[in-house]
């Protein structure tokens, strides 16, 4: 337990964090890539660049010391993060090396203001934050071990086949190469894949798994990220990984999930691009356990080039009275022949009404960033509670 005096130290320094957090977090990173290269294959090196991890760490360090005194409410956050950790095998002897760097950090980008009784305090209240993220990473690394076919660490996996889904999306057929079972995943879950680069280091992505589990293999379905320069893992997995190739794969993780319950609530999936992968797993999920429950799937793309899984999703909405499918294209190719369940434009509020017949349901979202901030705008303005709206975002929040 923190004292009092820490917690009002630590309070009083809010305003200074949320005036030099980003600066804050980047010099931090900087420092720590400096005096601990060890830890750097952790991270991802597009995400420094965007400055996505940078203003994630910032955001989380701000909450915490808003909440430090009624943690509760850091609750789902802390569930994120701990499974983004334990999915990259954040161990608890990596967390004195993050503290080092982030109060060294603290003492220069805040100056003057950083007295030795601020520094003390950060101290603690950053231990205490790392026993709770570090406890609750230890349960699901024991939890992923325990399970029936479960591991911990990197497993190789073969891949089975690859699977063209449109001119950008591949999807890879994983099976163990120790042919030992395979554990069940939550349909909405995420592995990490660990690949090797140019360097002789490595570097680790997470993955939706894009089916839901048949105990057989874990499917993922990858788009090739194209740009300057190209995506690194992306990019190896479509032009250098073929089928009968072996690839290291990190146990599922991930709390973007359907849920066990037998809830009756109207499901609601709203997918971006290459957000489908883990909706669709969740679709087929909800699809299998109650034929009956009311789903509206929306899936957003640029065009039919790009678009992945249409006939597996045509296939269940003629199985399916209970499911309103609907596609949505930007800008069609063949604006005349896109069919029935499509329409053309962004995803929009005059849309979702049109398709939406029971507000009051379970909404779960995955896209792009400005696609995610446009579907909350929507949700926001219906007063959907948070509760019922679930999110995955392809990269730090
Ligand atoms: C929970 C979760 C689930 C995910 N599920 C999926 C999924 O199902 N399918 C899927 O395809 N992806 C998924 N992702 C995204 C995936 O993890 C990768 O982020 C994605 O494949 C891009 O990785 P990459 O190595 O190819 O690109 P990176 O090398 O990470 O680059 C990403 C982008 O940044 C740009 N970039 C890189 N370096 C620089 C630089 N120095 N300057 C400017 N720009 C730069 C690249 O051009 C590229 O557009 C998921 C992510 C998360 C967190
Ligand atoms: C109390 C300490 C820590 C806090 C508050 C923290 C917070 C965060 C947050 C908020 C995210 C983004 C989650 C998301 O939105 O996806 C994140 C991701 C991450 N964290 Fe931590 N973290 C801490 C410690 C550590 C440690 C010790 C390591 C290991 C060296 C680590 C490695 C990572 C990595 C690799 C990511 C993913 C970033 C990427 O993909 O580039 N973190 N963390």
């Amino acid at each position: 337990m923190l004292s009092q005096k820490i917690i009002n130290t630590v309070k009083a320094t809010i305003p200074a964090l949320v005036e030099n957090g980003e600066e804050l977090t980047k010099h931090f990173y900087a420092r720590m890539f400096e005096h601990n290269p060890e830890v750097a294959p952790f991270f991802n090196p597009a995400n420094q660049t965007s400055g996505r991890q940078q203003k994630a760490l910032a955001g989380a360090i701000v909450a915490y010391a808003q909440n430090i005194d009624n943690l509760e409410v850091l609750g789902s956050a802390v569930e994120l993060i701990a499974n983004k950790h334990a999915s990259l095998m954040v161990k608890p002897e990596h967390y004195p090396v993050v503290g080092k760097n982030l109060i060294a950090s603290i003492e220069s980008v805040l100056g003057d203001a950083a007295t030795p009784e601020v520094l003390t305090s950060w101290g603690a209240a950053y231990e205490m934050l790392a026993n709770i993220l570090s406890n609750r990473e230890a349960e699901l690394y024991a939890a992923n071990d325990e399970k029936i076919g479960g591991w911990n660490g990197f497993r190789n996996f073969r891949i089975d086949k690859k699977v063209v889904e449109s001119a950008i999306i591949t999807s890879f057929y994983l099976v163990p190469v120790d042919g030992k079972p395979l554990p069940d995943y939550v349909p909405g879950q995420y592995i990490t894949v660990r690949v090797p680069m140019k360097n002789g280091l490595t570097t680790m992505r997470n993955y939706s798994l894009s089916d839901r589990p048949s105990g057989e293999g874990f499917r993922i379905s990858v788009k090739r990220e194209v740009g300057q320069p190209d995506g690194l893992v992306s990019t190896y997995l479509h032009t250098v990984m073929n089928a009968g190739d072996t690839i290291e794969v990190g146990p599922p993780c991930g709390e973007f999930v359907l849920g066990n319950d037998d809830n009756e609530r109207p499901l609601i999936f709203l997918a971006g691009g290459i957000g489908i992968t883990p909706l669709y797993s969740m679709l087929a999920q909800a699809i299998a356990r109650n034929p009956k429950r009311e789903i509206v799937f929306v899936h957003a793309c640029l065009d039919e080039t790009v678009q992945a899984f249409k006939d597996n999703l045509d296939q269940l909405a003629n199985l399916s009275p209970a499911l309103n499918l609907h596609y949505r294209y930007v800008s069609p190719k063949t604006p005349d022949s896109i069919g029935e369940r499509a329409s053309i434009g962004v995803i929009d509020e005059a849309l979702l009404d049109d398709l939406i017949e029971t507000r009051d349901g379970d909404y779960f979202i995955c896209g792009p960033q400005g696609f995610m901030a446009a579907m909350g705008d929507v949700l926001k303005s219906w007063n959907i509670a948070d509760a019922h709206i679930h999110t995955e975002s392809f990269g730090p929040q």
